[in-house]
């Protein structure tokens, strides 16, 4: 039996003593005044009043707990072939040096520090040294271009930033220092500091005064002994910010506060994951995305569990084995990815056969999350792994699941294609365009009452009007996901559809919208429309569709790689926007609203209808024949 009903109940009953009573778990240097202060903020905040330090509550009270020399963090790079762990006393000591050297570098509390890092263990060290010195880090992926690094660098406005030379992607060397360099010369704020890494696989040149080599500031500040001390800072002052897409024009950057991370993030650990300290959890993702802040970086971390930072593919490196081999290296108890890994694995070697040369018997569950899980994957995955397969369905915004299947509770039967229930902090309803609440098994906008639960956004950086007009003004006293679904009769939640411009590509989130805009750039560009179309493998794959300006009769194989090119160049090659299409009209409503709905129907071959309100029908048949052309639309049948 589950005690979920029972757990979420008792949060219903007292929300305030639920989130108290885990709060226990955190050491704070200054207890609350409030566990939730109703009166500031957008719809309240946690744990006002109350002082803490997230990097002393991921490291050194576990040092000082006994824990000192068990592992904290397992670096595994099969494309550098490179193996390292650190003891919970080494991660500390490494933590506590760069933020000694940061702190030389003129970085106090609360001011930014940009990180553009590869999968290595020194992106975590980078988190947690800001963590411990009270400012504010905003990691930027490293398959953004320079000009979204620019963005970021001018919205957050960072003193400094930790960046390596280069990534590596499967066996391609990216160099990511000049990207670096490109975006300081981009943006109008200019950082004082960098603080570099070289690999070396691709040194990077320094500019002197600005530029600053890593290895030796760390082995400098260890010859004078010199390591910062945790810096207390308010529950509600800023952690991170994590730039999202979502809608046209500048990135979002999401916030999220001290105190209610860490307490949200360790209500999930032994509860929704079912984890011990000292068992080693796995979140295959990227610290540039939302999974990797809270369950590479912090959450394993919090709890005194072993977290891994995983250099490399599920496929290529050098296998579709390669997680397999990691889950029996380091006796994995629970592994965290996209669905997409999964059916990257599961093209490669259908049959799973290599599961079968690799001791998995440290594994107990896998979690999915990042997109919709596709029953087959699920069912796949069941089969082969003979564990659970627990889907979940957040959002960088969240934090933390919105729904899941808590398996520390006891697992409640997993219907294909849910992620199944609210966890305690959230009440999901259903609600149409009015924002009346809808009944079972009825499709509308999933949507949390407010307040949102420790852990959430409490804004958007500098920008508390956007907070309000993206997520707080549609539905009054609820937070709007932009997801739409339904909850079934058990109160199961389905997750089906976005209901704003975003896509999600291979787990990672896009806006169409963006692209538009950089399309548009592009001189024999009249007018465009971005949509996402069903992708076996990536969940969706973006395909633009490109009206040339009057006269132009330039080669259209040439135009459309330019358009391919500037899209990499602009946002970078996280868009995989590889499919463009010369038309001659786009099919818009008589008000001239470009059909991106219909269009995409007809892309993923869905039945569709010709909408009342379109202005002249015969584009249809174009657009089919153009998508037709490109291996798109070969199952659309009009309806009716
Ligand atoms: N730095 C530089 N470039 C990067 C990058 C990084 N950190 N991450 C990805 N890229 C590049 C890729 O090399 C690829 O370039 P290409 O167009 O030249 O081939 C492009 O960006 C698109 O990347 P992606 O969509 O990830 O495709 P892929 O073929 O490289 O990998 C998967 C496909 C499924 C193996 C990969 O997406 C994956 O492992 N996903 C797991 C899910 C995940 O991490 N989700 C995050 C949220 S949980
Ligand atoms: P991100 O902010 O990058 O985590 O992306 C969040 C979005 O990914 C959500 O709004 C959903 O659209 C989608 N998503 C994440 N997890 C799931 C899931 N388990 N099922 C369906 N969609 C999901």
């Amino acid at each position: 039996m589950s005690r979920y009903a029972e757990v979420y109940a008792s949060w219903q009953n007292d929300p305030e003593a639920f989130w108290a009573e885990v709060a226990k778990d955190i050491s704070w240097y200054k207890l609350w005044d409030k566990v939730i202060d109703p009166y500031s903020g957008h719809y309240g905040r946690w744990f006002a009043g109350a002082e803490c330090n997230t990097a002393y509550n991921c490291l050194d009270r576990h040092v000082e707990a006994g824990r000192g020399d068990q592992a904290a963090l397992i670096y595994d790079s099969p494309v550098t072939g490179t193996k390292k762990t650190y003891t919970y006393s080494e991660l500390t000591d490494e933590v506590a040096t760069i933020a000694a050297v940061l702190t030389d570098l003129g970085v106090g509390k609360g001011d930014r520090v940009i990180i553009y890092m590869p999968m290595i263990a020194e992106a975590v060290i980078a988190m947690q040294a800001c963590a411990r010195i009270g400012a504010v880090h905003s990691v930027v992926f490293g398959g953004f271009a320079a000009s979204e690094l620019a963005t970021r660098i001018n919205d957050a406005k960072p003193v400094a930033v930790m960046a390596a030379s280069c990534g590596i992607e499967t066996a391609r060397v990216i160099p990511y220092k000049p990207l670096l360099d490109k975006a300081i010369e981009l943006s109008e704020h200019k950082p004082s500091a960098c603080l570099i890494l070289q690999r070396p696989q691709a040194e990077a040149s320094m500019i002197a005064g600005r530029d600053h080599d890593w290895a030796e500031a760390v082995a400098k500040a260890k010859a004078e002994g010199r390591k910062s001390g945790c810096v207390p800072v308010a529950a509600t002052d800023p952690l991170y910010i994590l730039y999202t897409s979502g809608t046209t024009g500048a990135p979002k950057g999401v916030v999220r506060d001290n105190g209610g991370h860490m307490v949200a993030l360790a209500w999930t650990m032994p509860n929704l994951y079912g984890i011990k300290p000292g068992e080693v959890f796995w979140a295959a993702s990227d610290v540039g995305w939302v999974v990797g802040h809270s369950y590479i970086c912090y959450a394993p971390l919090l709890h005194g569990a072993t977290t891994v930072v995983y250099e490399g593919k599920p496929v290529g490196t050098p296998d579709a084995g390669a997680f397999w081999r990691m889950i029996s290296e380091y006796k994995i108890s629970a592994l965290f990815t996209a669905p997409t890994a999964f059916r990257a694995i599961k093209k490669e070697d259908p049959k799973g056969e290599l599961i079968d040369k690799y001791d998995m018997s440290s594994m107990r569950t896998l979690f999915l999350a990042g997109e919709r899980a596709d029953p087959e994957t699920i069912k796949w995955a069941e089969d082969h792994l003979k564990v659970p397969v627990i889907d979940h369905w957040w959002q960088t915004e969240t934090g933390w699941a919105v729904a899941g299947n808590p398996v520390g509770l006891g697992v409640l039967p997993v219907k294909y294609g849910s992620p199944t229930v609210p966890m305690p902090g959230y009440e999901v309803d259903v609600l149409d365009e009015k924002g009346h609440l809808l009944g079972a098994n009825q499709n509308g906008t999933l949507a949390i009452k407010l307040p949102m639960p420790p852990g959430c956004l409490p804004t958007l950086w500098n920008n508390d009007e956007r907070m309000r007009s993206s997520y707080l003004t549609d539905y009054a006293g609820y937070y709007s996901t932009s997801d739409a679904g339904y909850k079934d009769e058990d109160g199961y939640v389905y997750v089906m559809a976005r209901t704003d411009d975003v896509i999600n590509v291979a787990g990672h989130r896009l806006s169409t919208g963006q692209m538009e805009e950089v399309v548009a750039q592009h001189p024999d560009v009249a007018e465009c429309a971005v949509i996402g179309v069903a992708d076996q493998m990536k969940g969706q794959m973006p395909a633009g569709f490109i009206v040339l300006n009057a006269g132009v009769e330039r080669d259209a194989s040439e135009i459309e790689s330019e358009v391919v090119k500037l899209v990499r160049n602009v946002i970078g090659p996280v868009a995989a926007f590889k499919n463009v299409m010369i038309t001659k009209r786009l099919p818009k409503t008589r008000s001239g609203k470009i059909l991106r709905g219909t269009m995409r129907a007809i892309a993923d071959g869905e039945s569709w209808k010709m909408p009342a309100t379109i202005d002249d029908p015969a584009i249809m048949d174009e657009i089919i024949a153009v998508m037709q052309s490109r291996g798109l639309a070969e199952k659309a049948q009009q309806a009716g």
